[in-house]
Formats: C-alpha cells, structure tokens, sequence
C-alpha cells in the first residue's frame, strides 16, 4: 500500500485544569489518503477541534500536552519537528479554516495584506506577484470585484464572504490538506451549502484532501468519501461515507443516524434518539466510554473497553458487539412500531 498523506497513530492530547486531567483525545489513529474527503463527526466534547489543533500542532501548553502518539505527514513526524520547519507546514501544505473567520481575520489589517502575507511566508514571490495571487485567490472563491476587495477590512465582509476569504486564505498556497472545522456552520442553511460545494470543488480541481468537522450528519453524508464517528475522546467507527449511512455498526453511529429527523416515505420520521449526554472526560466510565447510554450494552462492555478493529475493508468499529448486532433489522422493527403507533 503507498504511504498515506497523513498518518495520526495512537494520538492523545491532555489538558490539565482543576478539575482534573481532560482527556480530549485519548488514543485515536487515522489515516487520510491524497485528495480524500474525510468527514469527522460526533458531539460537541469528543475531542473533534482538539484533533485538528494536534495536527496543526496549535496545542497550547503547559495546559494542554500531546501526551503520546505519532503524527506522520509524508512520513515524516510533525510532533518532532523543530517549530520553524512546522511553521513551514502550517499554512503551506496544511491549511486550517475555522468555524468563526472574525477571529481569524485581523480587523485592523486590509482582507490584501492578511492574503499577502500569507503567500509570501510559504511561496518565494514578489509582492506584486503575491498581489495578483491574492487577487487570483479572491476570484477563485467567487467573491465579485476582488481589485477592489482586497482593500477592504474584514468588517466590511459579510459572514459568508468573510468565510470565503478563510477559504481563499486557506487554498492560497496549495496546501495538500485542508482541515475545515465546522467551516459553515455559523452561516445560514442556502450559505451553508454553497460554501461547502465551492470549497469541495475547488479542493477536487487540486486534489486537496480534506478533514471536514462537523457535528452535522447531514453534512458529511453529503460531502466525504470517509467518514470517523468520534465519542467522548475516541474513535468509536470509522468507514466509507455509504457504509457509515446505510450500515451503521456501532450502536452511536445507529443513534446519531436515528436522531437526524430524516424524510421517510414523504413522512417526517423520527427513528430513535440516543438518550443521556456523553461522560466527562475526566472521569471517564471504564470499559466502554458510550455503556451508559448503550441500549445493548452488556457485562463485559462495563469491563473492557473494546478497541477500534477492522470488519470489513476500510472498515473499523469499537463495539464487542459490532458482528452480532443487525442494527439495520432493529431499525426496521422500530420504523414499524412507530408506524404500529401511528395507527393505532
Ligand atoms: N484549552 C482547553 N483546556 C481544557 N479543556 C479543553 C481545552 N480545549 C478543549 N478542551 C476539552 O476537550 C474536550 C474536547 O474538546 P473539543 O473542542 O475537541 O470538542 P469538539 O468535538 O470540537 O466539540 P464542538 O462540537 O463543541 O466543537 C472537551 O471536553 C473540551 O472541554
Ligand atoms: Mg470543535
């Protein structure tokens, strides 16, 4: 198999605060291949952003400490880089988009000068070159009269302008990885999707790889190849976008998808939703961090914390009992007694 663009093995990244030593990423690996799109999903706390911000290396200690773990960009470890040469990475082949561009943007600098100087740290060119990427950029990103836009402050912008800015920043280089944490999110749901068909698009034409985050289903069902389901600090299953949606096998990944209100038979259905919120990750449940909330959890399950395995190709899922549970039939059986209820 050729070496993959990046390789996270066994990453776990601690805060320590006074309540206790968090363990927002705890022992999770991933690969992620050239120009593929890998969706990140789970609820707000499984360590999603913290992921991101280890590979960017943006971890900031003494608080916050990678603890463990190898992160391989074209086989070469970024965790043992010396800071000059990550700089080198961060922004040139590893571009990061955030949730809220405002605090990425300065506002006292023009939308020209922030594209400039991102250009001219990572790419040997002239100002007046570097000016005409930036321009380039702009267009590139559809965002109309971009001569006269550069001039502009990011207050000027608005919010799906100002992340089509981040987008453009974030692309002026030619990065190979793209990490966009919930790049749309802050947008409305028309900005949203277009935000998101521009940026994917425009990824595809340079075969960018992109770690998408988000805790919207709906939106890496739509948009990744791959797609990892992350709980409480872990991965829980990770697969094709097509298998994760039509043949869940881990029971959270059956309850995300069941609490997604969905159109079923031009009839709003709710399948089923998980119960309880996710433990604290500093007092972690031992055996399997989802038991509490697991409607098929049984004795070992609070015992022994099953481990992320293959079971299939490209397929992975952390449940003792990934093999045996049929979620699929169980999801029919609750479609027809809700159907049963309905009629009645
Ligand atoms: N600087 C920090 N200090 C202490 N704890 C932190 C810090 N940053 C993150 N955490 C904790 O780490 C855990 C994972 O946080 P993270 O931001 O990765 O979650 P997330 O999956 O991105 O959630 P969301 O969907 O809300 O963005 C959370 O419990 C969070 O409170
Ligand atoms: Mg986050």
């Amino acid at each position: 198999m050729t070496q993959p663009l990046l390789r996270v093995t066994d990453l776990r990244t601690y805060f320590s605060t006074e309540e206790g030593v968090v363990r927002a990423v705890d022992g999770i690996s991933f690969d992620l291949q050239p120009g593929e799109r890998r969706g990140v999903v789970g609820e707000s706390g499984s360590g999603k952003s913290v992921t991101a911000m280890s590979i960017m290396r943006l971890i900031e200690p003494p608080a916050g400490e990678i603890v463990t773990g190898r992160i391989e960009y074209k086989g070469a470890n970024l965790l043992e880089m010396a800071e000059d040469e990550m700089q080198a990475v961060r922004g040139g082949q590893i571009a990061m988009i955030f949730q809220d561009p405002m605090t990425a943007l300065n506002p006292v600098y023009t939308i020209g000068d922030q594209l400039m100087e991102t250009i001219t740290l990572h790419q040997k060119v002239s100002k007046r070159e570097a000016r005409d990427i930036a321009m380039q950029a702009l267009a590139d990103v559809q965002i109309p009269n971009p001569v006269a836009r550069l001039e502009e402050y990011p207050h000027q912008f608005s919010g799906g302008m100002r992340q089509r800015v981040m987008i453009a920043m974030g692309l002026s280089c030619n990065p190979d990885i793209l990490i966009a944490d919930e790049p749309t999110t802050a947008l409305d749901v028309t900005t949203q999707a277009k935000i998101m068909d521009l940026m994917l698009g425009l990824a595809d034409e340079r075969n960018t790889a992109v770690l998408l985050i988000t805790h919207d289903l709906g939106v890496v069902a739509g948009f990744c190849d791959t797609i990892q389901v992350m709980y409480a600090g872990g991965i829980v299953e990770s697969g094709s976008g097509d298998e994760i949606f039509h043949n869940p096998q881990h029971p959270y990944t059956w309850g995300l998808l069941g609490s997604m209100t969905r159109l079923d038979q031009a009839q709003q259905v709710r399948l089923h939703s998980i119960a309880g919120a996710p433990p604290s990750v500093i007092d972690l449940p031992v055996g399997c961090r989802f038991r509490p909330r697991c409607e098929f959890a049984q004795d070992i399950c609070g015992r022994v914390l099953p481990p992320l395995v293959e079971t299939g190709a490209g397929r992975s899922v952390a449940c003792h009992f990934a093999e045996e549970l049929d979620l699929k039939a169980i999801d029919v059986r609750h479609r027809e007694t809700e159907a049963e209820e309905v009629i009645s």
